[in-house]
């Protein structure tokens, strides 16, 4: 270990897992690469599997080698792996986070970063566990990821055991759609440049749309994600986060607080769902055999291999009480086994007060939107109308063409995985892209009041095959406000 800053370190603990090795080792040898890490730090790795440290770092490297093949990122991981280290430990058993105490002393980490790549079932037992053995004094920071609880009263239960242990400042909960370029964009184009913010409001925009959707499906996660749905899994954190930073007004910075601040009365201004209008406003659904990369595959209760009533699609149509959003609704819709992997936000612009074209070139006229797109391909593409060339005995035709920012034409540089911000900003204290306590409680109340009434009602999750955009009751949500599903 280098001497220059041995005071960082990153404790991981899922160190050998899934999320390590897909997401969290690939990220520091890209932050290795770009000298963004603190110099000599080393990553203590801990995990259930007994394993030596020569082992553990064999098992990294053929993963990194695997997911950043190029050299030059090569020369980084191997410096990288030189300061990895591994226990193994049960992180429930209190001896074994005195022995991991003892390691982190050794490796001079006074400034840890607590990892918890973990089941959340062991969030609690992994910070009373740190609490106890006097690890957890300033300047100690955690970082934890979602699901923050399955609903409102498990989310504060583990919230009050964390604050116990850290103070808030010093959580780091990650949502890792935060961490996405095109995310921050979001930010930038709202709030560095003039243009839309007099024009973000319901005198102008007609409605917004959030859509992300997966083609693969729920595989080997059912026992996971049976207890979540794809209200927990994906509405309660991404989608939610996502819907806040569309209709927050303008922070006075950047300042973690300044942010969050906003996030938060967003999530407090969205209007409650309830019974009575839970068949309007909901569309669950589940899907069943069908298609999916031109092969046959089995539908959600087949992977399972029981019954649900776990849903793998939902169609919202949610509502901001405020000023600014009055009248505009939001349509979210989330699913697993649809026909494209596509997450976007289109912002619908109200059409023209007035036409003063006639004939066909009135029909040709549409609305103005935005999309702005996270997956597969970052880009933000703005539709204006534009005189189509040519001539005519009609006179002047129009068409809408694309103003497209495509970020991969931009920046030829190559996609950043989201941890590597995130990463990044929880080694440097800033909380910005996380999430505070009050955002996830008060996400999770709404997402409550939703789940609630629509157990209420005795509904079922509608079945759709695999391969198609879900349930028809999720067209007949947006068509019956006149509006459609964007689509291209
Ligand atoms: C995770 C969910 O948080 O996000 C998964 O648990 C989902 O179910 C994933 O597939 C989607 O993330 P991304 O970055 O691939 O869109």
């Amino acid at each position: 270990m280098s001497s220059v800053e041995p005071s960082h370190g990153i404790v991981l603990f899922g160190g050998g897992g899934d999320l390590a090795l897909r997401m969290l080792f690939p990220s520091l040898a890209f932050l290795e690469c770009e000298a963004l890490l603190p110099p000599g730090m080393p990553v203590l790795a801990a995990g259930r599997s007994p394993m030596d440290e020569a082992a553990f770092r064999a098992l990294v490297r053929a993963d990194l080698e695997q997911r950043a093949p190029d050299t030059v990122v090569k020369g980084a991981a191997d410096r990288l792996l030189q300061r990895v280290h591994y226990l193994a430990t049960d992180a429930t058993r209190p001896e074994d986070i005195e022995r991991l105490g003892k390691r982190m002393q050794e490796l001079g980490i006074v400034r840890p970063v607590f990892y918890l790549a973990v089941s959340p079932s062991l969030y609690s037992p992994i910070c009373q566990g740190l609490l106890e053995a006097g690890l957890t004094r300033d300047p100690a920071r955690v970082v934890m990821e979602k699901p923050i609880g399955k609903d409102l009263q498990s989310s504060r239960a583990i919230n009050e055991i964390v604050a116990a242990a850290f103070s808030e400042d010093r959580v780091f909960r990650i949502d890792h759609y935060l961490g996405k370029e095109t995310v921050q964009n979001l930010i930038a184009l709202r709030f560095a440049n003039t243009l839309f913010e007099p024009l973000w409001n319901n005198l102008t925009i007609d409605h917004v749309q959030i859509t992300v959707a997966e083609t693969q499906g729920v595989g080997d996660r059912w026992p996971y994600y049976d207890e979540y749905g794809a209200m927990g899994d994906m509405v309660q954190n991404h989608m939610m986060q996502l819907l806040c930073l569309v209709a927050m007004e303008p922070p006075a910075d950047l300042q973690p607080d300044s942010v969050r601040n906003e996030k938060v009365k967003v999530l407090r201004s969205l209007r409650p769902i309830t019974r009575a209008d839970v068949q309007q406003f909901v569309v669950r659904g589940q899907y069943g055999p069908g298609m999916s990369g031109g092969r046959p595959v089995r539908g959600y209760a087949e992977e399972k291999g029981s019954p649900s009533e776990t849903e793998t699609f939902v169609a919202i149509q949610a509502h901001i009480d405020n000023w600014r959003w009055a009248g505009v609704p939001f349509f979210l819709r989330t699913g697993k086994r649809l026909p494209d992997r596509d997450t976007e936000i289109y912002i619908q612009f109200k059409p023209v007060p007035h036409s003063i074209f006639s004939g066909e070139s009135r029909q040709d006229l549409s609305p103005n939107n935005l999309l702005i797109r996270l997956q597969p391909e970052e880009d933000i593409v703005l539709r204006v109308m534009n005189q189509a060339p040519g001539l005519s005995l009609e006179g002047m035709r129009l068409e809408s063409l694309p103003l497209s920012l495509s970020l991969k034409k931009a920046h030829s540089a190559r996609r950043r995985i989201a941890y590597e911000r995130l990463l990044l900003d929880a080694l440097n204290g800033n909380s910005t892209l996380f999430v505070r306590r009050d955002e996830i409680e008060e996400a999770w109340e709404w997402v409550d009041g939703v789940n609630d009434a629509w157990r209420k009602s005795g509904f079922s999750p509608k079945a759709y095959p695999a391969g198609s955009w879900g349930p028809a009751g999720a067209f007949a949500l947006i068509e019956r406000t006149g509006r459609a599903w964007h689509d291209d």
